[in-house]
């Protein structure tokens, strides 16, 4: 219907005459609201271009189903329930990320419809879906490289295989380099690819709709903002009013100690016990190999250095009303902020000041500069300019790297308070694996917190603190932190069947998961065949010094004593001559690795830094497996990916 096909009539001057715009719904698998806001975009862009019926959803609230509809679902309704209920759209765009190599938690009920759909395909059902054109875009970081666009290509594939027919290839969003820039260059792919096929126009002002958003892009529209009369709110004002930034709750630290020699590495690790409120029936609230995300908070001197800069009165109450996201973005803090707040909280707990600024924040700075630098101003507008100057942005951000360092140094003294709101995004929770295990501590569960610290800034001198650790460090047994349990939704849990080997392989505070991963085997009476029992564990682990990093040192010592621990082979990098790492470990103990895994069956995991351990790590294990079973090399490619997808090599890593 809407293609344009040969039959199609024709104005005779080569140009494809215009089809009517169908329905268009796009939906969105997010984590961090990163896709949703894509798709919030795309569906500005589309009514820019003259789309009408424009549907933005989670996926999970949708199925597709047969002659090529797309059935809107009531919330936990597993078939619409009236005619009423269902919309029907010939164009689909979906815009989403993976977790880990799953599906973000508003997807999971589409991957099992997809998957059900999709596993054993008998050829009547391909053409399912015929009718439906669309298009992906995957949100990811490469530095995950074996679960990279995982869910994203799943979705593309899937959604061909029955039968809906693929408008262009599927977007790579990579937030290792310049997502954004990724997602612009690909957006203006769709939308030419698309007007095309509808015979519109895809330049002069459709470009700019492309581009930008067109003449509706101005986010601060969605809302109107008003201050009120301060007095009135002192509950508001109250110091210490609660974190409302994110789902979590409030809980109490316990414990906050360091795990380092901080005289000799000159580096930190804090071991932090958190306290929830137990519920009645004293079941644990995690399983080992869970996180626990936490909402860090800006410190007092930057909030007022900001306020101050920006003549902001810190106890001044506003109230965001008439709130529509058409533009804005769904992470800024115009769109999350509810009710009346002060300066002070909306600058404490919600402005992310500390993280790389958005593309929008740049723009809402680069025209606060025009008059008073115009020089940065200029800078900064072709940087921004989407697609081709990605390379131009990075440079400015490696000098000028988060919003208070461009207001330090170009002195912006005012900024419109809704445009700040409306472009500066909420501060992002951060997860750390816990490093207890629950049949010990049910309630209180512990993260081992690696302090963040490194220089920069125009003359490299500058430091900069993690805003995460640099928040928990100093925190106070008593003080309340906003936190909650993530549940690890792969595999990196402990194998039910107990007598089952497994191997654990860290580096620095990569140990955190293993800790808790012991303290469970202890708990459970867990023991080696050495010590009289029938499961064993072995660890390598590799940090700097053992003098120095060797974190939680007595503990796993006493693992190795009665044998909750099988062995343990540490490796250190610098405390002599030769740097040495985990994987060298694993390389010199291969034979008996190998056979561990490919007789035994144990079961590998890895937890240590995504860009580099980890890739180091894997790569490793492709050569033993090579140089002990004479595979080659793409069939131990081909079996260590199916070992990760049976669950026998299981990574938690960070970038
Ligand atoms: P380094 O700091 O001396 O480079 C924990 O951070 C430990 O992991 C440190 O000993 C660190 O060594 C080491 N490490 C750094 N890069 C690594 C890699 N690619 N593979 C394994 N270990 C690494």
């Amino acid at each position: 219907k809407h293609k344009a096909t040969k039959s199609e009539p024709s104005n005779g001057l080569n140009v494809p005459a215009k089809f009517p715009l169908p329905p268009v719904t796009f939906l969105y698998g997010t984590q961090t609201n990163t896709s949703e806001e894509y798709a919030r975009k795309l569906s500005g862009q589309a009514k820019g271009f003259g789309f009408t019926n424009i549907e933005v959803d989670d996926l999970d609230n949708w199925k597709l189903v047969k002659g090529g509809k797309l059935n809107k679902l009531q919330k936990n309704d597993s078939a619409p329930s009236s005619e009423d209920d269902v919309k029907v759209s010939e164009l689909l765009v979906v815009v989403t990320a993976t977790y880990n190599g799953y599906p973000p938690d508003n997807a999971v009920n589409f991957d099992k419809w997809l998957s059900s759909k999709t596993e054993n395909i008998e050829d009547t059902k391909k053409n399912e879906l015929q009718g439906v054109l669309y298009s992906v875009f995957g949100c990811g970081n490469r530095d995950w490289s074996s679960t990279f666009q995982k869910f994203p290509t799943k979705v593309d594939n899937g959604l061909e295989l029955l039968g809906a027919e693929r408008l262009l290839p599927a977007g790579v969003g990579d937030a290792s380099e310049d997502i954004d820039g990724d997602f612009h260059v690909w957006s203006a792919n769709f939308w030419s690819a698309l007007m095309q096929r509808y015979g519109q126009s895809s330049s002069g002002k459709n470009a700019d709709i492309m581009t930008t958003n067109g003449p509706m892009a101005d986010p601060s529209k969605d809302f109107t903002l008003e201050f009120l009369p301060a007095n009135k709110f002192p509950e508001v004002q109250a110091a210490g009013a609660e974190n409302r930034n994110q789902r979590g709750a409030l809980v109490v630290i316990k414990e906050n100690r360091e795990l380092q020699n901080v005289d000799k590495s000159q580096r930190s690790t804090r071991h932090i016990e958190v306290a929830f409120d137990e519920s009645e029936d004293k079941k644990p609230l995690y399983e080992a190999g869970d996180h626990l995300e936490i909402t860090p908070v800006n410190d007092a001197e930057t909030v007022e250095r900001v306020a101050f800069n920006l003549g902001l009165v810190l106890d001044s109450v506003f109230q965001i009303k008439d709130l529509e996201v058409t533009n804005l973005s769904p992470r800024s803090m115009a769109a999350n902020i509810k009710g009346p707040c002060t300066i002070r909280n909306a600058l404490t707990y919600y402005a992310d000041l500390t993280g790389t600024p958005t593309r929008y924040t740049l723009s809402v700075l680069a025209k606060q500069l025009a008059t008073t630098r115009p020089d940065i101003a200029e800078r900064l507008q072709v940087a921004l300019q989407p697609g081709k100057e990605t390379e131009r942005l990075k440079e400015f951000l490696a000098t000028h790297r988060t919003f208070v360092d461009i207001m330090t140094a170009f002195k912006i003294k005012e900024l419109n308070f809704k445009e700040f709101i409306s472009s500066v995004n909420c501060i992002v929770p951060r997860k750390y694996s816990i490093s207890s295990g629950p049949l010990e501590h049910p309630h209180n569960p512990s993260v081992s917190v690696g302090i963040v610290r490194d220089m920069g800034g125009p003359d490299g001198k500058q430091v900069y603190s993690g805003l995460c650790s640099g928040y928990l460090k100093d925190l106070t047994p008593g003080t309340k932190i906003n936190a909650q349990i993530k549940e690890c939704k792969s595999t990196f849990h402990l194998p039910e069947d107990d007598s089952k080997p497994v191997i654990f392989i860290c580096a620095g505070t990569g140990m955190s998961p293993f800790r808790g991963f012991l303290q469970e085997r202890h708990a459970k009476g867990l023991k080696s065949h050495e010590k009289g029992g029938n499961s064993d564990a072995i660890m390598f682990f590799g940090c700097r010094h053992p003098e120095q990093d060797f974190i939680y040192k007595e503990e796993l010592e006493s693992y190795v004593e009665d044998g909750t621990l099988s062995k343990l082979f540490t490796t250190f990098s610098r405390s002599n001559q030769v740097v040495r790492y985990v994987q060298h470990s694993l390389l010199q103990h291969a034979q008996q690795l190998y056979d561990i895994v490919a007789e035994q069956g144990a079961n590998i995991y890895v937890c240590g830094s995504a860009g580099s351990m980890a890739k180091d790590v894997k790569r490793t294990w492709e050569r033993i497996i090579v140089q002990m079973s004479g595979m080659s090399e793409p069939e131990a490619e081909e079996t260590l990916k199916r070992w990760a997808e049976e669950g026998r090599y299981n990574e938690d890593v960070w970038g």
